[in-house]
């Protein structure tokens, strides 16, 4: 599916961030208020009806989830290398730079949207030299826009690196998605220890059946059908330890900044904790 069609749920989910305090000041113009009224009257009805979380307390968990998983391999590990993709119109580097001056941030997304994040901090005269937006295309094999070719030639391939994708597999279909895992883990594989965060949907037997209407709206937003993938948890753990990873977990989004998590939350999407290590775990 091209950007084209993918970035209204980028706008959406930039309206999330600044609604949240999680935007970057020069992002917060990305928002969208029209798209996510849009969404909250598709979507609201169906989760008061329901009692099941919305789809902002749904991105949120993710968000925070994959916040926490990268602030323990910076703060337990002493990792100083990340790489977002798709970077969107998400904060995350600049608020992880800003909190770790020396990290290396480097965010890809396909080049209209990377050109747009790009002038929108340009405008707003951010600049940071360990934080770069680059063009990048996570199914690309090789040429410029492929993973290795696109972090640069300043990015150290043997340091210990965490990739991000957040809000990208619903869009490909299974055998994508199964070559994006072992493209991840053969890039990651490079260093002496990789950590792979994610976010997806998995299918089969634990799969929330609202997930099914969320994934259907999101369809109609981004004009393509939008999937959940694997066949449960275990499918998705299997596809992981395939791909090649060392270790790999497969666990509800759920929880707040601090990793809070209210007993009356189900969640409706899960997180992958993976990573490939070439010796044991450095603890510092
Ligand atoms: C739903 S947004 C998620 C953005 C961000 N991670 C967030 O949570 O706010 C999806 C993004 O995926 C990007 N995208 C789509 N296909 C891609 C690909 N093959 N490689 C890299 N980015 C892609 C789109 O341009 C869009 O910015």
């Amino acid at each position: 599916m091209s950007d084209a069609r993918i970035s209204p749920t980028a706008h959406y989910t930039a309206t999330v961030w600044a609604r949240n305090g999680l935007a970057h000041p020069a992002l917060v113009g990305a928002a969208s208020p029209w798209l996510y009224r849009g969404a909250a009257l598709l979507l609201g009805p169906l989760s008061r009806l329901t009692g099941s979380p919305t789809v902002e307390s749904t991105l949120l968990h993710r968000h925070h989830g994959i916040d926490r998983m990268l602030t323990r391999v910076i703060e337990d590990e002493g990792l100083r290398q990340v790489v977002e993709v798709p970077g969107g119109l998400a904060s995350r580097g600049a608020r992880f730079v800003a909190r770790y001056p020396d990290l290396l941030y480097v965010e890809g997304d396909l080049p209209g949207m990377a050109e747009h994040k790009r002038r929108a901090f340009a405008r707003a005269g951010y600049r940071q030299p360990r934080h770069r937006v680059v063009d990048l295309d996570l199914l690309a094999t090789d040429g410029p826009l492929c993973l290795e070719a696109a972090v640069g030639p300043d990015f150290d391939p043997t340091a210990p690196t965490a990739l991000i994708t957040e809000g990208l597999l619903y869009y490909f279909q299974p055998p994508a998605v199964r070559a994006v895992l072992e493209r991840a883990c053969a890039f990651l594989g490079r260093s002496r220890a990789g950590h792979f965060f994610a976010d997806l949907a998995v299918g089969g037997p634990d799969q929330d059946p609202l997930v099914r209407a969320f994934l259907l709206s999101v369809s109609v937003v981004a004009r393509g059908r939008v999937l959940a993938h694997f066949d449960g948890v275990a499918g998705a753990h299997a596809a992981l330890q395939h791909a090649g990873f060392t270790q790999a977990q497969v666990l509800p989004a759920l929880g707040d900044a601090r990793g809070r998590v209210d007993p009356t939350q189900k969640a409706r999407i899960h997180l992958i904790d993976a990573a490939v290590y070439r010796s044991e775990p450095a603890h510092r």
